[in-house]
């Protein structure tokens, strides 16, 4: 959370850093800021809210300056106002910073003992109170900095100006990431390569424990006990220009329109379609012998890897244990050696899961990530990745990204069960035929999307709570329909199996309680229909989404039936995440929220 951006140039840099943020502002959205020295001294403009509010105050008060940094927040600590908002800055230093501070309590006692008068309630403020410090203990600023960086605990990306050198930017990296930019007489800061592209597509990234001296013609990257180290400069893929709506209201809306697209670009890369097989990248095991997988990511990812472990445990044989990242690396898990761990992530450096994947490499497992971010820390870390094709996703609720990544794992539970024996080349075939269905099926899957519409208008705005019901593969759905609505209209929402419903959430259940049931007519429908006959008796709206047959099996049950092509039961959850999609969708721009950058989130969880 938080994006960064730094430009050490020739010219006034202030609308390049504004740029730069609005790049950016998928990270965090609260407050924003810019600083640039001009005049001997520190510039600053901040503004609460988005960063067309700092831009309107820039705009009115300009900064010069041919250094400076900006920040987008995310709040951590502090409520996002003015005062909170970064660079945070005394006369003689300013910083941006991405992360937490894990120990600035002590410090912040420390250095208000000292006499020190903080400004906000932030966390990073310490910073600049602790090279202030040494600055005015005589210490040259920069050895200054680098003493500061040595005090910091936790998890930091940091952008610094020193008033009083003009001819340096500071960069430093600790868990949370940071990349260079390489221009011509120019250097750039930047949380992404995305942030940078516009300027420049020539990008270091630093690792933990890097800080560097930017001057106008190039980096210096050291270690914290000052010795010089070397990192490679990649040339990024990503591409300069703003990404567009492509006529839609919203980025979210767009991007669900996408999805036979990007499902079809994912599966091609992996689907030879003259013999019906999956062919995946070399990877540096074999998927024969795995003992056992874990599977790990955050939100919706991870509800993507519950789904996969269905999968590869009905149709591979393998056994397959899921977590969410925050829970899984602090519970010591048993991992078995030789084992596979699985990392899902639309963004690549949700902290949690990065954290994860160093916890499953120091314990000896082969790491591959599900990543949509090719340049990502978690793309990067990992021994192998399969790519999601989805592209840049823009809105904050993960639509393609998801359909991407149940792409990516049903190609591997398929190598794996043919790997494993456990599949055959008919059996292949057919599945391989079935994913290849899919993003045709996703098209007439979005021609529901007004009447989806109607019920989102109808059903489910007015409701204060909703329940979405499933099993076997439909209930990581139940889970994702849930976040979903959660997230973008602010419905309360929950996800739960639907044999579990009797233990305890039917006491909710009325009127004015709508449930939406996952009930693709594969082996568990029968009873699913049962649970939706204990919904309706005690007088709930159920929302059911299945397919023609079950719209048979179902009769006159319910009137808000959405009936969804026919497919393979295998591939049923990536055709039904998209119904629950629309209904988060339109039941938020029923409500009014800000559907692409929904209050309190963010689109890269970069802290834990
Ligand atoms: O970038 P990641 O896929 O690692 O992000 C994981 C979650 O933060 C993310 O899926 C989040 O739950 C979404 N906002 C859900 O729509």
């Amino acid at each position: 959370m938080c994006g960064i951006v730094g430009i050490i140039g020739g010219s006034d840099v202030a609308p390049r850093l504004i740029e730069g943020l609005k790049r950016l502002e998928y990270r965090g959205y609260d407050s924003g800021g810019i600083a640039a020295l001009a005049n001997g001294g520190i510039e600053r403009r901040r503004a609460k809210g988005k960063i067309i509010e700092l831009e309107t105050r820039v705009r009115e008060d300009p900064v010069r300056g041919a250094i400076g940094i900006g920040h987008t927040r995310w709040a951590t600590h502090g409520v996002p106002n003015e005062a909170n908002a970064h660079p945070h800055a005394n006369d003689r230093v300013a910083v941006v910073h991405n992360g937490i501070i894990e120990n600035f309590q002590v410090l912040r006692r420390d250095l208000l003992d000292d006499g020190h008068v903080f400004a906000s309630d932030t966390d990073t403020e310490v910073v600049v109170h602790l090279i202030s410090q040494e600055i005015a203990e005589g210490v040259e600023p920069i050895e200054a900095t680098r003493r500061a960086l040595t005090r910091l605990e936790g998890a930091f990306a940091l952008g610094i100006l020193l008033r009083d050198r003009e001819d340096v930017l500071i960069a430093a990296r600790q868990g949370s990431p940071l990349a260079i930019g390489h221009g011509d007489g120019e250097m750039y800061l930047g949380s992404d390569a995305l942030a940078l592209a516009p300027m420049t597509r020539r990008i270091t990234y630093l690792e933990d424990g890097d800080w560097a001296l930017l001057t106008r013609d190039g980096a210096t990257i050291r270690d914290l006990d000052g010795r010089d180290v070397e990192r490679p400069e990649h040339l990024t893929g990503l591409s300069g220009a703003m990404i567009g709506k492509g006529g839609h209201r919203h980025f979210m809306a767009k991007e669900i329109f996408e999805q036979p697209q990007v499902i079809g670009d994912t599966l091609n890369a992996m689907f030879n379609p003259a013999n019906r097989t999956i062919t995946l990248p070399d990877l540096p095991f074999d998927l024969a012998t795995v003992p056992r997988i874990v599977m790990v990511a955050c939100g919706t990812a991870s509800l993507a890897g519950m789904v996969g472990k269905y999968w590869m445990e009905r149709l591979a044989g393998v056994p397959v244990e899921w977590d969410v990242a925050s829970e899984f690396r602090y519970r010591a898990p048993m991992m078995a050696d030789g084992g596979l761990a699985v990392f899902i992530s639309q963004s690549g450096e949700t902290a949690d899961t990065l954290a994860a994947l160093r916890y499953c490499k120091e314990h000896g497992q082969h790491c591959l990530a599900v990543v949509n971010a090719p340049e990502s820390t978690i793309a990067r870390e990992a021994h192998s990745v399969l790519p999601t094709l989805a592209g840049p996703e823009i809105g904050v609720a993960s639509t393609k990204a998801f359909t991407t990544q149940l792409v990516v794992l049903a190609c591997l539970t398929i190598a794996l069960g043919r790997a494993r024996g456990t599949l055959g080349r008919a059996e292949e075939a057919r599945l391989c035929t079935a994913l290849s269905e899919v993003p045709s099926r996703a098209a007439e899957v979005l021609h529901h999307a007004e009447r989806i519409r109607a019920i989102a208008q109808e059903t489910v705005a007015p409701a204060r709570d909703v329940l979405f019901l499933g099993r076997g593969t439909s209930y990581p759905l139940a889970l994702e329909g849930a976040l979903k609505l959660k997230e973008i209209s602010y419905i309360h929402a929950e996800g739960y199996a639907a044999g579990e419903m009797k233990h305890g959430p039917i006491a909710l259940i009325d009127e004015n309680f709508p449930v939406v049931v996952i009930a693709p007519s594969d082996g568990a429908f029968d009873k699913t229909a049962s649970n939706l006959q204990e919904v309706v008796a005690r007088g709930g709206r159920g929302i059911v989404l299945t397919d023609p047959e079950g719209v048979a099996r179902l009769g006159a049950l319910t009137p808000d039936v959405i009936a969804l092509p026919a497919v393979d039961p295998f591939v049923a959850p990536i055709l039904h995440a998209i119904p629950l999609q629309l209904l988060a969708y339109h039941t938020a721009v029923e409500k009014g929220t800000d559907v692409d950058q929904p209050r309190n989130l963010a689109k890269a969880v970069t802290v834990e």
